[in-house]
């Protein structure tokens, strides 16, 4: 493969743009408008200009990068590309519209992927006349940072196909795992439930932003608190993630907290938009508390659901131990693996109290 297209600039969809540009591929990136299209520049500038000060590339390797990028917002610009990754919000009659356009302009050879983050990729494929050029590339927030993604695959996929995104996602120096088309794949799963499970303790007035949030830096040594890693992921996206869920698993709890949606109905759509559970017109700090007793129960309530969910998935025989440990910590930047931490910890202690 020589040349990708990507479609949709948002933070991700930049973030897959840098990705393959860093490895040396020509890319195309696409949006719907011109703004969008700037946006996804912008995005990729800020990024690189952030390596360069940090010295991981020089300018000249920045240069070099940006030169392997072109922009625009018509299709056809993608019609030579060997591979498309789709990367547009988390709209399923967007993202039909968005693939049977990409299948009647791109090449019949060119696989097209979806970075959809929980929707059902065999329907994606369905409105193409190449369903088994069609699959899932999931990567995660930050692109160039997390070295998992997940390939799903569908019935109708190639295995040709299959092995060739999961050669060409290692080539990019990320780890794959190979899934099933099932609702939140892994890590997604996984993950939602415990953001939306830390927004339920908001409204339910049992606990604070700021309480949670600390509580999971510092005594779970997560990277983020929930409430600004749902602000990285877009409250929207999130909204998304969990309808998908709750349609499948049916199960209250799996349908967004209140907190998430009325947010995304005034437009508080996390960083994205500046606002969210934080404010993005400065740098903020991380949230921090001096409430102890407050953080540890919240630690307990969050981590011991997390856990459980996690020996679901494994017990249900949808994911090995292996991948999901792997997905929370190279997608997510966790300390370890929800099996890693059951190990440590010894699994009759479980429930924590
Ligand atoms: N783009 C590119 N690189 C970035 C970046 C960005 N937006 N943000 C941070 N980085 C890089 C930095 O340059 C730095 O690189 P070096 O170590 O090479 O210098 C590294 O990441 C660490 O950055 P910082 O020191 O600035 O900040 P940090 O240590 O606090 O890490 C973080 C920031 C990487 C975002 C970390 O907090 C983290 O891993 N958070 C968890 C994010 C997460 O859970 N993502 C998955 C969300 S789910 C998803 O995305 C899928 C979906 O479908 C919804």
């Amino acid at each position: 493969m020589e040349k990708i297209g990507v479609v949709g600039l948002g933070i991700m969809g930049a973030g897959i743009v840098e990705v393959f540009a860093k490895s040396g591929y020509s890319v195309v990136g696409v949006a719907e408008s011109d703004a969008a299209v700037s946006l996804g520049q912008s995005n990729l500038a800020k990024s690189l200009s952030r390596a360069v000060s940090r010295g991981k590339l020089t300018d000249e390797e920045s240069s070099g990068i940006t030169s392997l990028v072109t922009w625009g917002t018509d299709f056809s610009l993608m019609s030579d590309c060997d591979l498309v990754v789709e990367a547009a919000p988390e709209i399923m009659s967007l993202k039909a519209k968005i693939f049977s356009e990409l299948d009647s302009c791109v090449k019949s050879s060119a696989i097209l992927a979806t970075n959809t983050s929980s929707l059902s990729v065999t329907s994606i494929a369905e409105v193409t006349s190449r369903r088994s050029h069609v699959i899932g590339l999931h990567f995660f927030n930050p692109a160039p940072v997390q070295k998992f993604v997940e390939v799903i695959s569908t019935e109708f996929s190639d295995s040709d196909v299959v092995k060739k995104v999961v050669d060409l996602a290692r080539g990019l120096g990320k780890e794959p795992a190979q899934i099933a088309d099932q609702p939140g794949f892994i890590v997604n799963k996984l993950l939602l439930r415990y953001l939306n499970h830390a927004v339920r303790l908001i409204d339910d007035g049992i606990s604070t932003r700021d309480i949670i949030d600390s509580a999971m830096r510092e005594i779970a040594h997560f990277p983020m608190g929930p409430l600004e890693l749902l602000d990285l992921i877009g409250l929207d996206t999130s909204v998304e993630v969990l309808n998908t869920i709750y349609d499948d698993t049916g199960i209250d709890t799996d349908g967004p907290a209140s907190g998430l949606t009325a947010r995304v109905n005034i437009g508080e759509l996390g960083r994205k938009s500046g606002e969210g559970f934080y404010t993005y017109a400065q740098p903020h700090e991380p949230a921090t508390s001096q409430d102890d007793e407050g953080k540890q129960r919240v630690y307990v309530e969050l981590i011991n659901a997390y856990l459980a969910s996690a020996c679901e998935m494994r017990d249900s025989g949808y994911a090995t131990e292996h991948d999901i440990n792997q997905g929370m910590k190279l997608g997510c930047g966790l300390p370890e693996g929800p099996f890693e931490t059951i190990a440590r910890v010894g699994s009759d202690q479980l429930p924590l109290n």
